[in-house]
């Protein structure tokens, strides 16, 4: 009886449960292994021709600058339409210098996945010049690579046959980058889609972590706040991990799982001491849950534990 008379949202607990959330450091990890590139004599031959490209990679390094200036499209991108902007051009070199560094080092590693996630986010204008670079750009700069490094590896005439399996690991690879970079470029376009804008406010070691204090995403009034964050969480899968963790879910209908059941990935809360998401203020385990809508100017407050 007295169960009956308990108001119904005092004890009422939300689970708090996020799909269709992308990682693309596995992604990146699985693209290596799909693409042979785990693959020793792979690794080996371009390791051997990574000194032929060092070598004349700071004249490459200029010359695609002053190309990305003399052509429209590019020229426009950059703001170079009349005049190169001395400082920015440095600024693009030393990052390309940089990058090319990386790429001959034949770096497979995570943090280069990454940077190249990130640099992805930056093309699409959030970077600290706001500079949008649509992804046909870039994909085209990767393959002057490509062309680039096939013709001094030719050039320079390394054995036949090791130029050939390099050529086709170092095009694979670049590849594997471009993909990198397209899959940052497009969780940036989903958190800038939607008339409506909703700010996620950081707190504790969150703010260091994203280099960041508030994020503003965008969304469309049929969006919930599990679509919101979903958006938020995979332009930052570092944070995610913070939150969630993995737990594999079987199909509702599946009495009991086998080897073929199709499991859904699913993150849920780590659990101990949790972070807790306020939506205005109020913790959303206990109120509404991740399927409730948002409205125009909703404030989502992420908390470290004890705050
Ligand atoms: C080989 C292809 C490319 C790669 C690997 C690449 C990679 C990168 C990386 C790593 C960054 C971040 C730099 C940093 O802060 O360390 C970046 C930023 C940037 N990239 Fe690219 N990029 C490529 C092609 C292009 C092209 C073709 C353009 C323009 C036409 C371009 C324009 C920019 C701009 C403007 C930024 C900085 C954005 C800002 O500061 O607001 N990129 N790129």
């Amino acid at each position: 009886m007295l169960e009956t008379l308990k108001p119904e949202t005092e004890s009422r607990e939300y689970p708090l449960e996020l799909t269709g959330l992308e990682d693309p450091i596995h992604m990146w990890r699985r693209l290596i292994a799909y693409l042979g590139l785990e693959d020793e004599n792979a690794i080996v031959a371009m390791r051997r021709t990574s000194e032929t490209l060092l070598r004349d990679a700071a004249d490459f390094v200029v010359g695609a600058y002053d190309y990305l200036a003399s052509f429209d499209e590019t020229a426009s991108i950059l703001g170079w339409e009349q005049e190169m902007d001395e400082e920015h051009l440095e600024e693009r070199r030393q990052f390309f210098a940089t990058w090319m560094a990386r790429a001959i080092g034949v770096d497979l590693s995570d943090e280069f996945a990454r940077y190249l996630f990130d640099a992805g986010i930056l093309h699409a204008g959030h970077g600290p010049r706001g500079i949008h670079t649509p992804p046909q750009w870039v994909m085209g700069a990767i393959s002057m690579v490509q062309a680039h490094f096939a013709e001094r590896i030719l050039h320079y005439g390394h054995d036949r046959e090791l130029a050939a399996v390099a050529i086709g690991a170092w095009d694979k690879y670049l590849m594997l980058q471009n993909y990198q970079m397209l899959a940052g470029y497009q969780v940036a376009l989903k958190v800038d889609d939607g008339p409506l804008t909703a700010t996620v406010k950081l707190y504790g070691k969150l703010q260091a972590m994203a280099e960041l204090e508030e994020q503003t995403v965008h969304f469309h009034s049929d969006e919930t706040l599990g679509d919101v964050l979903r958006k938020f969480f995979n332009y930052h899968p570092v944070l995610r991990e913070e939150f969630f963790e993995v737990a594999w879910r079987a199909p509702e209908d599946e009495v009991e799982a086998t080897w073929a059941t199709d499991f859904e990935k699913v993150y849920v809360p780590r659990q101990g001491p949790y972070w807790r998401i306020l939506l205005n203020g109020k913790e959303v385990r206990y109120s509404g849950g991740f399927d409730q809508p948002l409205k125009q100017g909703d404030v989502i407050a992420l908390f470290p534990p004890g705050r």
